[in-house]
């Protein structure tokens, strides 16, 4: 039976570029998609740009720029790093357009005709010289808990402690440096309480994965609120029907972008669109995200598609974040590796794609990226298990037998074998169970391999009486190098792809794998894929150390602090400054934190002693490459009693919200020296 089926991506914010961290996701999803197509379903994979909200108009405005010129640009940006990895959307398209105003703002009326929206009257922090209301990452301060200067509005990077904008002790406006006042205004919100029942019996009817299911029931036992959708002008997004000045907010039009993306594809193809997204359709829709975004698709879309009359989703595909040598990339410091750099050092992407695959599972576990690791597992896999035993046989056929392989084999049991496997593999990529699939094909490709070292062609090949059998073993062995590539298929499409070339054959189909190539004439070799070479990967980290640097600093998922004007403080005298103690301290240890999203534990030498100073700088340094550096700390802090341990002073570092830069003495300098 053919499948109907829709499959999205979690939408990338326009302001960010697409790195590492992305592409699980993307990768993930097109490993999902290219297996259906492989398997017959009608399947379509669409995404798009998230392009509303505030980070991307103030963006836009530091750049001197439309919001539309710099989402156009973005568009460009994603859609070739994307096409670099071989992730091929059926339609990549933007939130920003007609089909989404209109879809987004028919929801909203359905929700409002059914009394599910109300407005009332709130509070909010609002920026009196930028006349707009700011977000709280846009609100900086001192933590209302530690003190720590120049915090974020929502957390401290400091302490961790979680906190209201309202709470931060002289808080100041990211934009503008103003001190924000209070101000009022009308708001829309949705009536989420109100879905609740729906939601408690939706979110346990097997849409989501179990885990995801009790996150979901810790937030629906803690009570359900209404959902703000509303945000003030000057905001870049829709407009709310009836309310002008008043858009929506982001979070609202982004999830209908899944709508208005297969809209569009719709029309391009003459698709039914309403047969896709009717309530009762008997398609199929699974959305791929990220755990971080559960919420949203959970709770909020599942409430907004039923309430709205539209079908839910089918399944939720939730995945775990990417750490890079078990250390989690920074969101907003610019420590991740962006899609670009890694195809501009010439890496291959269907490596990527093969290392992720083979960590991939249907959990949300977190996968990690261990450089190391994945040179040997993709040499050791792909170049010596899978695409050497190609070039093994591949030469003897064309020199040999004039490119053809025979016409018949007799010894048949090992591409039965291997072919037997075809169904069991299926279901394993139709559970996201990419890892175990990846074990079991290469467990397969040892198998052949040691067919091979068995039968010794290269032997048979100096043996003028073994032409016959010499013959079989290449035209068996090219048959079990085909089956291995059906497959990999999914995961690596262009090399699936040179196969298909030198095999002379049409793209091969998931049903392939139960016939045999025979009598055929192949084409001569070619080269496949080659090996990592390490020296590559020293390359890459070198390249993205480079991009710490504050002019590369890249945007990020949140809404990026942008190079403000903080105001300079209150006037002190020279004896309030005499007051601080200010040491050379030479960084003698630095170590990861258990548990701490932040912080680093550093071991300071300051001439007499050794200090532990926890310091909230982890986003922006390895602590393998701070170990030996000169810095400057306050020495005669009082002590400070952490969730870690205690920290005996603070080490002095610079930032303003789009990096940490730690200071550093001019060289001579010792540890110990007084700093005046
Ligand atoms: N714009 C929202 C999604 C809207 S969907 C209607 C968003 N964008 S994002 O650019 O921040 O992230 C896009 C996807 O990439 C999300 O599913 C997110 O979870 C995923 N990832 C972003 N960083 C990631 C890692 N470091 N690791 C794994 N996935 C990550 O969220
Ligand atoms: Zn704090």
């Amino acid at each position: 039976m053919t499948r109907n089926i829709l499959v999205t991506s979690a939408l990338p914010y326009a302001n960010g570029s697409i790195h590492l961290g992305h592409l699980v996701e993307y990768i993930q999803t097109d490993i999902w998609v290219r297996f259906q197509k492989m398997r017959g379903h009608a399947c379509h994979y669409v995404c798009a740009d998230d392009t509303h909200g505030t980070p991307i108009m103030l963006r836009a405005e530091k750049e001197q720029i439309t919001p539309e010129q710099l989402i156009e640009r973005m568009h460009g940006e994603h859609l070739r790093d994307f096409s670099g990895f071989h992730i091929a959307f059926d339609n990549y398209y933007s939130t920003n357009s007609d089909e989404n105003r209109e879809l987004a703002q028919g929801i909203y009326r359905r929700l409002r005709d059914r009394g599910l929206i109300e407005a009332r009257t709130i509070e909010q922090l609002y920026d009196p010289e930028k006349q707009m209301f700011l977000p709280d990452r846009f609100i900086k301060g001192e933590c209302p808990k530690c003190r720590a200067k120049d915090q974020y509005g929502d957390s401290c990077e400091a302490c961790g402690a979680t906190y209201a904008p309202t709470d931060l002790i002289n808080p100041h406006s990211a934009v503008s440096g103003a001190a924000p006042v209070k101000k009022s205004s009308e708001h829309y919100f949705f009536k989420l309480g109100e879905c609740a029942d729906f939601l408690k019996a939706w979110t346990r009817a097997g849409h989501l994965q179990d885990e995801a299911a009790n996150k979901m029931d810790e937030w629906l036992s803690g009570g359900l609120q209404s959902w703000d959708i509303s945000r003030d002008a000057p905001y870049f997004g829709f407009e709310i029907p009836d309310a002008p000045g008043k858009y929506f907010y982001v979070w609202l039009d982004a999830p209908v972008g899944y709508m208005a993306s297969f809209k569009h594809r719709c029309a391009k193809l003459g698709l039914d669109f309403d047969a896709y997204w009717n309530e009762g359709s008997d398609t199929e829709l699974y959305h791929f995200i990220g755990k971080d975004i559960l919420y949203f698709h959970a709770l909020f879309w599942p409430a907004m598609l039923s309430f709205a009359g539209y079908r839910t989703p089918t399944k939720i595909f939730a995945h775990g974040f990417l750490t890079v040598d078990g250390q989690k990339m920074s969101k907003s410091r610019g420590t991740f590796i962006t899609a670009e750099s890694y195809l501009a050092q010439g890496l291959n992407p269907e490596w990527l794609r093969y290392y992720y695959a083979a960590k991939l599972n249907g959990t949300l576990e977190d996968i990690d990226l261990n450089l190391e690791d994945f040179t040997a597992r993709v040499n050791s896999d792909l170049i010596g298990k899978y695409v050497n035993i190609a070039s093994r046989a591949a030469g003897f056929i064309t020199k040999r037998f004039d490119g053809k392989l025979a016409n018949r084999i007799g010894d048949t049991d090992l591409v039965l074998r291997l072919a037997a496997t075809a169904p069991e593999l299926a279901d394993l990529y139709e559970a996201r169970e990419y890892g175990k699939a990846l074990r079991e094909i290469m467990a397969l490709a040892d198998v052949v391999n040691q067919y091979v070292d068995a039968k010794k062609p290269w032997e048979m090949a100096k043996d003028p009486s073994a032409g016959a059998e010499l013959h079989e073993v290449c035209t068996v062995s090219l048959n079990l190098f085909r089956l291995l590539t059906i497959y990999l298929k999914p995961v690596l499409p262009q090399v699936a792809s040179l196969t298909e070339t030198f095999l002379a054959i049409p793209p091969l189909t998931w049903a392939d794998a139960s016939s045999m190539l025979l009598g055929h004439a192949i084409q001569p070799y070619q080269h496949l894929m080659a090996r990592i070479d390490p020296k590559q990967i020293t390359a890459l980290t070198e390249a993205n150390k480079q991009s710490l640097q504050p002019v590369a600093h890249s945007p990020t998922r949140h809404a990026e602090a942008q190079a403000h004007h903080q105001p300079i403080s209150e006037t002190i005298s020279i004896d309030d400054f005499g007051k601080i103690d200010l040491r050379i301290a030479k960084i003698v240890n630095a170590e990861q934190v258990e548990g701490a999203e932040k912080l680093l534990k550093l071991t300071l030498d300051i001439g007499l002693e050794t200090r532990t100073v926890f310091a909230g700088i982890k986003s922006a340094y390895q602590p393998e490459d701070l170990i030996g550096r000169l810095t400057v700390m306050v020495a005669n802090l009082a002590p400070r009693k952490m969730k870690f341990g205690l920290s005996e002073g603070m080490v002095l570092a610079a930032g303003d919200g789009g990096g940490i830069y730690l200071l550093a003495p001019d060289s001579g300098a010792q540890p110990g020296m007084r700093v005046k």
